[in-house]
């Protein structure tokens, strides 16, 4: 399978960083059931990316591909006209898409300028995929 074939590259975080995102990750209802060392390969291939107040950060109904985790500013979550949520530092979103394989389920909007870690959909089911190949290995 390709997919073992990625290079998953590593991005340097503060210390600060590093607790941010798996904190975010292991409070995520989706990805706390992972296993400790998938959260800290997922946690050390997110790179850093900030986007202006204003900006679409994603669009109820595309395909999406990339996963988030919220380091400063806030977001508003919507779908259609309605409101669904405000979401503050440390909080995963855009994980829906990759896990269900589905389409965005709601838009989400920089409320502020705002600092995102990010990771895409084959360094994530890499991650996911090497370690089911490992323990396969292993019998
Ligand atoms: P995804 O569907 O990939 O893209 C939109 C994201 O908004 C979604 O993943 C979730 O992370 C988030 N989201 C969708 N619905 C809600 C909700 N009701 N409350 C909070 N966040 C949501």
């Amino acid at each position: 399978n390709q997919l073992t074939h990625v290079t998953l590259t590593n991005y340097s975080k503060s210390e600060e960083s590093r607790e941010l995102i798996q904190k975010a990750l292991l409070e995520n209802d989706f990805m706390k059931h992972l296993e400790a060392s998938q959260i800290l390969t997922i946690m050390d291939c997110m790179y850093p990316t900030t986007l202006a107040q204003g900006c679409c950060v994603i669009q109820e109904g595309d395909d999406g591909s990339t996963v988030y985790v919220l380091e400063e500013g806030s977001v508003d979550v919507t779908k259609g006209e309605q409101k669904l949520c405000t979401i503050e530092p440390g909080k995963v979103f855009g994980e829906l898409a990759i896990l269900y394989n589905c389409t965005r389920t709601a838009t989400v909007t920089a409320l502020t300028d705002i600092k995102l870690w990010a990771i895409d959909r084959q360094g994530f089911q890499t991650i996911m995929m090497r370690t089911g190949l490992l323990k396969h290995s292993n019998y």
